[in-house]
């Protein structure tokens, strides 16, 4: 789970392109009839502008404590009635009742992080009303060459040592996907998209790979240091933004998938490129190439570096034998095996909070996770009484 302070969600409030973008979605979707959950709230900004905007209730979600602090603000606003704040994971959590506006911003440098998928999956099956709108709606994923000498001299400098030889942990440094902050020159071809996110897709939320290959065409002559990826975001309607390379503040900044041996390039020289990313877990291993000159010249990940073997065995097991281990899985063994026993829901509950206080921070989140979990069965057996009734003569 992430942890953010106050100043990273202060960064955050400070990308003023983002924002503005929020802002307006906010305002073409939300009305004095609306029911949105404000999902990762943090200290509450989006909860605010929605109350503001006269919805009837907002439900401030958030994993952190810092969304304690959003009772006061609206109080403090006026909107103390209209404001209710729940603390955990939103798949623990059971709403009063389903909102019909998401507004959500779970990403790090990229979409593809931690388990925002997965998230997002869930939201769309459990938590927003059918026909509800999610915020942001899609996202696209950008990469193009970039051009970065002072740090890849500056890495590659780092792991030099007289009388020493440190090749494979430099190439390893150097060949490290990591976030950098590119204000625009950087970029040195055309860019493309390599792959789309829709989050009204729960199916395909739930892809483990990333990724494509295609071609873009060099801007400039000289050296490319790595293919560098953003997104670029529809949150509503024509509302969006991009976090592409800006000299403005930016909260994401940019994921880097740096070349050992800088590509030499020509302007107007089509390049090949690929970006792809499996999860493993919530992992992400990534890879990556470009390919100039029909493959003469090429640049790629160091899937062949012994250090990274370990990483990469971990992705062939996971291919092969399919269910890494999952916590969840666990905790829903035992609400079952607890339900089965016939044993009272919070008899259930009690125990997994004392297994897992990180997860189930309070008696009332281990008490609607066991609930919430167990109402899937009483649903699906109510559907079954139905099909069986209607089916009957
Ligand atoms: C990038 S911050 C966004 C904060 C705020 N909404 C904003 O945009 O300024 C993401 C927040 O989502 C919360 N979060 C992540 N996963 C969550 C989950 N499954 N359930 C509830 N909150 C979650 C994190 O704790 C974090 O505070």
């Amino acid at each position: 789970m992430p942890e953010y302070d106050l100043i990273q969600f202060t960064g955050m409030v400070l990308d003023q392109v983002r924002r503005q973008a929020y802002a307006r979605a906010i305002v073409a979707c939300v009305n004095a009839d609306s029911v949105v959950l404000d999902l990762g709230a943090g200290p509450g900004l989006f909860t605010l502008l929605a109350a503001a905007r006269g919805a009837r209730v907002v439900y401030a979600v958030d994993l952190l404590d810092i969304v304690e602090a959003v009772p006061e603000l609206a109080e403090r606003n006026g909107f103390g009635n209209r404001v209710q704040v729940l603390r955990g994971d939103i798949r623990d959590l059971v709403l009063p009742e389903r909102p019909d506006v998401v507004i959500s911003d779970l990403r790090g440098v990229l979409p593809i992080h931690g388990d925002h998928l997965e998230v997002m999956a869930y939201v769309n099956e459990h938590v927003v009303r059918p026909g509800g709108v999610l915020i942001p709606r899609q996202d696209r994923l950008h990469v193009a060459l970039v051009a970065m000498p002072t740090e890849h001299g500056e890495v590659g400098a780092a792991w030099k040592e007289p009388g020493l030889d440190l090749g494979p942990i430099r190439d390893l440094a150097l060949a490290t996907p990591h976030r950098v902050i590119l204000h625009g020159p950087e970029v040195v071809s055309t860019t493309r998209v390599w792959d789309t996110i829709d989050y009204h897709q729960p199916k395909e939320l739930r892809r483990r790979r990333w990724g494509s290959t295609g071609d873009v065409t060099a801007t400039a002559s000289g050296v490319a240091h790595g293919l560098a990826c953003w997104f670029a975001t529809s949150l509503v309607g024509d509302v969006g933004f991009t976090t592409a390379p800006s000299p403005d503040h930016q909260t994401y900044g940019h994921w880097l998938l740096p070349f050992v041996d800088p590509l030499p390039i020509g302007a107007g020289e089509v390049v090949e490129v690929r970006a792809d990313v499996s999860l493993v877990g919530a992992e992400p291993i990534w890879r990556w190439s470009a390919q100039a000159a029909g493959g003469v010249r090429a640049a790629t990940s160091l899937d062949s570096l012994p250090v990274s073997a370990g990483r990469l065995r971990g992705l062939a097991i996971e291919t092969e034998a399919s269910v890494p281990y999952v916590p969840e899985l666990e905790m829903h063994l035992e609400m079952l095996q607890g339900a089965h026993d016939g044993r009272p829901i919070a008899e259930i509950a009690a125990p997994l909070r004392e297994r897992w206080p990180n997860h189930f921070t309070s008696p009332e989140i281990a008490v609607g996770a066991v609930e919430r979990f167990i109402d899937r069965y009483r649903t699906r057996t109510r559907q079954d009484a139905d099909l069986v009734a209607r089916a009957e003569p």
